[in-house]
């Protein structure tokens, strides 16, 4: 389905503007969506694994990325590629442009077992007089066909229907989602902050894709988002998707050394960070 178009914003450096990186991005990630969706109809096995022995890769995960950078570099040879499966060669950016932002599988592990829950999510980040941002979003779920997308000041939409946060809730009766991260160190401390915080919230929700619960946050189906542990490629469509909504989102550093992500409906925000805070989510120092 054609998203609508939003409101134009001007075009930067990349002589594209937001609309026609979305439109890119949404091209590909449905191609990569296919893609992933065929695969999950025959055999799934684990290719390797990464930065732990349950953080894993499948062939779909690197089939998926290269075909999204083929297409991507193809069409915008200049752009940087920052992709999770070839980090390690990322296509450099020149100081002003556009750099790509690719997670081929967010949810992997759901992926594997067949589960709900993955997503293929490819942003576009603009960088001018070396600020970078988050201008074009796109998450799409391989396995329901539903698409969320969104432009930098043109809001956020699935399926083409405006996206928004839920309403103000006092923190009681938030229901937060989170996930845990691949370093077994690091899931001690975020379950022992989860044993503070959970007394004082309705419930949690651990789904298995970061992206798609930053979704849920714009769509009003969750209350907030806290996790350690995420790359930028797990938020860096979904939490444009999230912003455009009406939510906020942080960086910050967390207990274990790692990024922890905070995001919430922009109006409970602080008092959702104060209570991270409080339980001991944060406050560690950098991991080697
Ligand atoms: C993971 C998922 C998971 C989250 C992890 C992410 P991946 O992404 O988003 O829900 O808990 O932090 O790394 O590895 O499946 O792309």
């Amino acid at each position: 389905m054609s998203p609508p178009s939003a409101p134009s914003a001007p075009s930067g450096p990349s002589g594209a503007s937001p609309e026609a990186l979305r439109d890119l991005a949404l091209a590909v990630a449905r191609e990569g969506a296919a893609l992933v969706r065929e695969r999950r109809s025959g055999a799934v096995e684990v290719a390797a694994t990464k930065t732990s022995d349950i953080d894993v890769v499948t062939e779909a995960d690197r089939a998926c990325e290269a075909l999204v950078r083929e297409r991507i570099l193809a069409a915008r040879p200049e752009d940087g590629f920052l992709g999770e499966e070839s980090a390690d060669d990322e296509h450099a950016v020149p100081a002003d442009g556009v750099r790509w932002i690719v997670d081929p599988i967010d949810g992997t592990v759901n992926f594997l077992y067949d589960l709900d829950g993955y997503s293929v999510c490819v942003a576009a980040e603009v960088t001018v007089d070396g600020t970078s941002e988050v201008v074009a979003g796109v998450v799409v779920d391989p396995a329901t066909g539903t698409e969320y997308e969104a432009v930098l000041g043109g809001g956020a939409r699935r399926d083409g229907v405006p996206l928004a946060v839920r309403g103000p809730a006092p923190l009681a009766e938030r229901l937060l989602c989170t996930g845990f991260s691949y370093d077994r160190r690091i899931r001690v401390l975020q379950a022992e902050a989860w044993v503070r915080l959970l007394p004082h919230v309705r419930d949690i929700r651990r789904r298995g894709s970061a992206a798609l619960d930053l979704c849920l946050v714009a769509e009003g189906r969750a209350d907030g988002y806290v996790e350690e542990g995420v790359h930028l490629w797990d938020h860096a469509a979904a939490g444009l998707v999230a912003r455009e909504a009406g939510a906020s989102t942080r960086v910050l550093p967390g207990v274990g050394g790692l990024d922890l992500l905070v995001c919430a409906p922009s109006h409970g925000f602080e008092e959702l960070l104060d209570a991270v805070e409080w339980a001991g989510f944060t406050g560690g120092t950098a991991a080697e």
